[in-house]
């Protein structure tokens, strides 16, 4: 536990102190019955899961929150490709008591065709995800599937293994309706994937967004259009914003739904990247996630899911932030169809309902960079659960 974190944590236990001298008796003599233990905070993460992506949960457990369950979706590679490494992931450090729910196969409304399409008119992404071309070749050779049948698997790419452990459901959604229901105002949505189980979730139960504690998602990047043209195609990578826009609609819907705290780790997640000294320094102490890591993390990219995992873990770590309210261009006729647009409350439309929500600017980059080590170094297993 970084100082910071344990300061966090003697803050939560005065409020709960505060808060338990009020309680009647019967709830005064119950919570002595149970040893005074706090309520867990609990998180749902939803993530197009892949060989290193582990880091996330591991980082959950680390700060002493319940996982829930994880959810795979579309947006790296298919929701049952990026599920399966989510389950071998778990499988590799024992940590399979985590169930895992597959999520849809495909956005609302989007499809590598329409995808395809939308690029030859707007221009190519960088990253185009799991709506590249479909090529097996490149999938013999270990990786994950892109396009064509959303149902196949490239195993040459599970390079953790292939799990042994199978779904629990294959209902994503239907699995965070009933997680929100059983403890309202309690559950982190996190999203580092596209949004479209999210979206779902929220039309099938009205009262899902309203009943989650809040909503924290990686992408969400705003004014970044210089950025993809005075640099290298990494650059414009970086600056692009996959995860909305491979279901511009479920991005539309989840982004402004009533949850009553929404956060977009967009821009900030290019804060800290990863070095070959930092890799090399993690995978001094060895285990099967330091080894994933220090094999597969790679130097290219900065720490991306990390940076929103870590923004809902522990607040305390955001140096600056703003907020505003934000729409999704879901106009296909556009180029920047699935990215956000920010409005002041003076401007804002009046013909939509949307959500004021935080964007983070800066976080401790080096804060991060201990914690993610931590995390990885000394991964809980559910034998610690
Ligand atoms: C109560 O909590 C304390 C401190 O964490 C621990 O040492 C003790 O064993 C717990 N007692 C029971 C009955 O769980
Ligand atoms: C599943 O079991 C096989 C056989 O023991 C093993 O080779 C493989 O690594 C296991 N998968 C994972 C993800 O641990
Ligand atoms: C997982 O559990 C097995 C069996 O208890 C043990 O041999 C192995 O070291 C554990 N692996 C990790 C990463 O904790
Ligand atoms: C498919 O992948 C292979 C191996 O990476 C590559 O050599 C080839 O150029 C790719 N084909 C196309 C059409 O991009
Ligand atoms: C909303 O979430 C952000 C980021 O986790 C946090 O800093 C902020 O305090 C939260 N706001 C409320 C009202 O809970
Ligand atoms: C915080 O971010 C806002 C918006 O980008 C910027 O105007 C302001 O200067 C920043 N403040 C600090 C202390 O970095």
């Amino acid at each position: 536990m970084s100082p910071s974190f344990l300061k966090l944590f003697a803050a939560t236990s005065l409020v709960a102190a505060s808060l338990t001298g009020a309680a009647p008796l019967d709830q005064l003599q119950e919570r002595s019955a149970k040893n005074q233990t706090q309520p867990k905070n609990k998180v749902i993460l939803d993530n197009d899961w892949g060989v290193a992506g582990f880091i996330p949960y591991l980082m959950a457990l680390d700060a002493g929150w319940e996982v829930l369950g994880l959810v795979s979706d579309t947006a790296n590679s298919w929701a049952e490709q990026c599920g399966l490494h989510a389950l071998a992931t778990l499988e590799v450090g024992n940590l399979s008591c985590i169930p895992v729910h597959k999520g849809a196969d495909y956005p609302l409304l989007n499809t590598p065709e329409l995808f395809q399409t939308w690029e030859m008119v707007h221009g190519k992404l960088a990253w185009e995800g799991a709506f590249a071309p479909e090529n097996l070749t490149n999938e013999a050779l270990g990786n994950d599937p892109t396009s064509g049948d959303p149902g196949r698997v490239s195993k040459a790419a599970l390079y953790e293994g292939y799990p042994n452990t199978t779904y629990a459901s294959k209902d994503a959604a239907w699995f965070m309706i009933q997680q929100v229901r059983k403890y309202p105002g309690q559950v982190s949505i996190y999203s580092a994937g596209a949004l479209t189980n999210i979206a779902l979730a929220i039309r099938m139960d009205p009262d899902f967004a309203k009943n989650a504690k809040e909503l924290v998602i990686m992408g969400g990047y705003i004014d970044g259009n210089l950025l993809q043209v005075t640099g290298s195609i990494m650059q414009a990578d970086w600056n692009s914003d996959i995860n909305l826009m491979i279901d511009p609609e479920g991005t539309k819907i989840a982004l402004t739904a009533p949850f009553p705290n929404i956060t977009i780790a967009g821009n900030v997640a290019n804060q800290v990247s990863v070095t070959q000294e930092y890799l090399d320094d993690i995978y001094k102490v060895k285990n099967p996630y330091s080894s994933l890591m220090h094999k597969y993390y790679g130097t290219i990219f900065p720490l991306w899911d990390e940076t929103a995992a870590a923004i809902m873990l522990d607040p305390t770590i955001i140096k600056n932030t703003t907020s505003f309210y934000l729409d999704v261009d879901t106009a296909p006729s556009s180029p920047t169809y699935g990215n956000i647009h920010a409005y002041q409350e003076a401007l804002k439309p009046v013909a939509q309902n949307l959500q004021k929500v935080n964007m983070v600017v800066s976080v401790d980059g080096n804060r991060l960079k201990k914690w993610v080590k931590r995390a990885v170094q000394y991964p809980k297993t559910c034998a610690d659960l």
